[in-house]
């Protein structure tokens, strides 16, 4: 299997230097924010976002030359996610991420809000700074997005009436806007057609969605080792995915469980059991499929390059990913 590492290739120097830089930007003003932050940024995530937009800079720039600005664009992205995560955390009561403890269950929540707002609020700013009002106007959707993501999924816990589009469009709020915009952001800066960056907003969305569907599908499948988060608390705290969502179809019973909130001895078991039973998992796998080579449709106005080939093979390694 193609690992993130080689996949990035084309972008790899420039990745290297975004850790780094991450952590400088953040700043030292409040010691227990910046503890917070470096903690995160500390430990290195699959930086899969940072990595879109690199190479979506040198696909659509002759010399294939990264200007400042796409990478502070880089930076930005990856901040805005790291908030995210640090508040989707708290949502969650999820206490390990990237392997390490989250930033909640070492520092405690007020500190783990006020870390993710911060990380917003530093964004923000840095967003401003790039001086491009259409970029600033894209990624603070963003912003606006990931909290729409957060409170929609709230507000359906253990709603198994949900449907796949409701979920693919919470899916989109939490998760593909952010990759999204920031492929089209990233074209903005290089000065391409309009044609283009529609586009390439269309690859980001549809690889945004795929990415969710699969990080589902591992929430059944895979192991805290292995993912670095723990597995199998989506459908625990009523976040009804796709394989659930499937699984619905086909077996009626699940439907008494979600709707006692699996309060019975073993029902969480024998839910988990009757979606493994179910065409669930492969239907997900389905359904991310076909967003991957929706995906890919929309680079074929890229010229062919090194890192475009690489932005084909990242829809690849999507589907393919173990965490
Ligand atoms: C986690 O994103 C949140 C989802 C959208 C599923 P990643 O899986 O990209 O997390 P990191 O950055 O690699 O830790
Ligand atoms: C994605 O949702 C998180 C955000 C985009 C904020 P999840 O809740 O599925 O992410 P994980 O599984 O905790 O990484
Ligand atoms: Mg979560
Ligand atoms: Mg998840």
């Amino acid at each position: 299997m193609t690992s993130v590492t080689s996949l990035f290739s084309p972008v790899e120097a420039d990745l290297s230097v975004l850790a780094e830089n991450l952590k400088k930007l953040v700043g030292a003003r409040h010691p227990i924010l910046y503890a917070a932050a470096e903690h995160l940024f500390g430990v290195q995530g699959k930086r899969v976002r940072p990595a879109i937009v690199l190479l979506i800079a040198r696909a659509t720039t002759l010399n294939q030359e990264i200007a400042p600005r796409h990478r502070r664009l880089a930076e930005i992205t990856e901040m805005i996610h790291t908030a995210s995560l640090v508040h989707d955390d708290v949502v969650d009561e999820s206490d390990v991420r990237r392997g390490v403890a989250t930033v909640h269950s070492r520092f405690g929540n007020r500190v783990a809000v006020l870390a993710g707002d911060f990380l917003f609020a530093q964004s923000s700013w840095y967003l401003a700074n790039l001086d491009h009002l259409e970029v600033v106007k894209l990624l603070s959707e963003v912003i606006m997005d990931l909290a729409e993501g957060e409170i929609q999924q709230g507000l359906n816990r253990f709603d198994h009436s949900l449907s796949i589009a409701a979920y693919l469009d919470k899916s989109y709020y939490k998760t593909a806007s952010l990759i999204a915009n920031s492929s089209k952001a990233a074209a903005l800066l290089s000065e391409v057609s309009d044609r283009l960056a529609e586009s390439l907003y269309a690859y980001g969305k549809h690889l945004g969605l795929a990415f969710q569907i699969v990080d589902d599908i591992l929430d059944f499948t895979g192991s805290l080792e292995v993912l670095g988060k723990p597995a199998g608390s989506d459908l625990k705290s009523g976040n009804l995915t796709a394989p659930v969502l499937f699984a619905l179809e086909e077996k009626p019973y699940l439907e008494v469980l979600i709707e006692r909130e699996f309060s019975h001895e073993g029902d969480l078991e024998q839910a988990i059991a009757l979606i493994h039973e179910s065409q669930g998992i492969e239907r997900s796998r389905s359904l991310a499929t076909e967003h991957t080579q929706l995906a890919i449709e929309n680079l074929a106005d890229l010229l062919p390059s090194e890192s475009q080939q690489a932005l084909i093979n990242l829809a690849d390694y999507v589907l393919k990913r173990l965490h």
